[in-house]
């Protein structure tokens, strides 16, 4: 194909967030499970096998490691969204009834995504959910990793205590997200080229 013909679907500093990401996310997700399961919250701990770390030390050591990588990633990815604008221009407009009709869509299995350098307003929906729930997860991570310092923080969240469980409850929103995002890029999977190379 000549080089004209390539139409740039996602720029470089998303291709470069977005994967160093999944990698934070990872780590971040299975050392917490380990510090999780040194005190459960609920009457269920998570499998040794699916944790990193080996043990509590460890695994703190893991989590706040990835927390620089999580968030200062996370910070160039929003910095950049907003001063390219790239979010006003992947993520909105929104609206509550384009989202219905994108789910409904979507589940009759009628969703076409033939211009993949447009998200459906499904898609703008969970990305948009998805951030926010992100900040919250960063916001109660801060709270109950310095309560005392960042005390109007863990105020906020309702205590110490509340702000484990907001914590807690945000990662399970992502988990949900990220087992929806992987089943929809195996339905769609010319979706996943551009996001590696940048365009299609
Ligand atoms: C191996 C795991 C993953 C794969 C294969 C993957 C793949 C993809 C693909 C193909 C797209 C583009 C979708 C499209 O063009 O329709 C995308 C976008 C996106 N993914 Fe993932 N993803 C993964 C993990 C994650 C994780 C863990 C997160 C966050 C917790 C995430 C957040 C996002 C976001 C926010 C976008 C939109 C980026 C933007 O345009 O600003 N992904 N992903």
């Amino acid at each position: 194909m000549a080089q004209a013909d390539w139409i740039r679907i996602h720029p470089l500093v998303v291709r470069v967030t977005h994967w160093v990401n999944v990698v934070a996310v990872f780590l971040m997700l299975t050392s917490g499970w380990q510090i999780y399961n040194a005190s459960p919250l609920f009457p269920f701990v998570f499998p040794p096998g699916l944790t990193l770390g080996g043990w509590l030390a460890g695994a703190l050591q893991w989590h706040f490691a990835a927390m620089w990588l999580f968030a200062l990633n996370g910070l160039v990815y929003l910095a950049y969204g907003i001063a390219s604008g790239h979010f006003r221009r992947k993520l909105l407009p929104l609206s509550p009834r384009a989202v219905l009709r994108d789910v409904g869509a979507a589940l009759r299995g009628r969703l076409a995504h033939d211009d993949l350098s447009v998200y459906n307003a499904a898609q703008r929906a969970a990305y948009v959910a998805l951030i926010l729930a992100l900040a919250l997860l960063v916001a109660s991570g801060l709270a109950i990793w310095k309560p005392v310092q960042l005390y109007p923080l863990a105020y906020l969240l309702g205590g110490y205590e509340l702000a484990r469980r907001v914590h807690f409850l945000a990662l399970a929103s992502i988990v949900a997200f990220v087992i929806v995002h992987l089943a929809l890029v195996a339905l769609v999977p010319r979706t996943l080229r551009p996001m590696i190379t940048g365009r299609v």
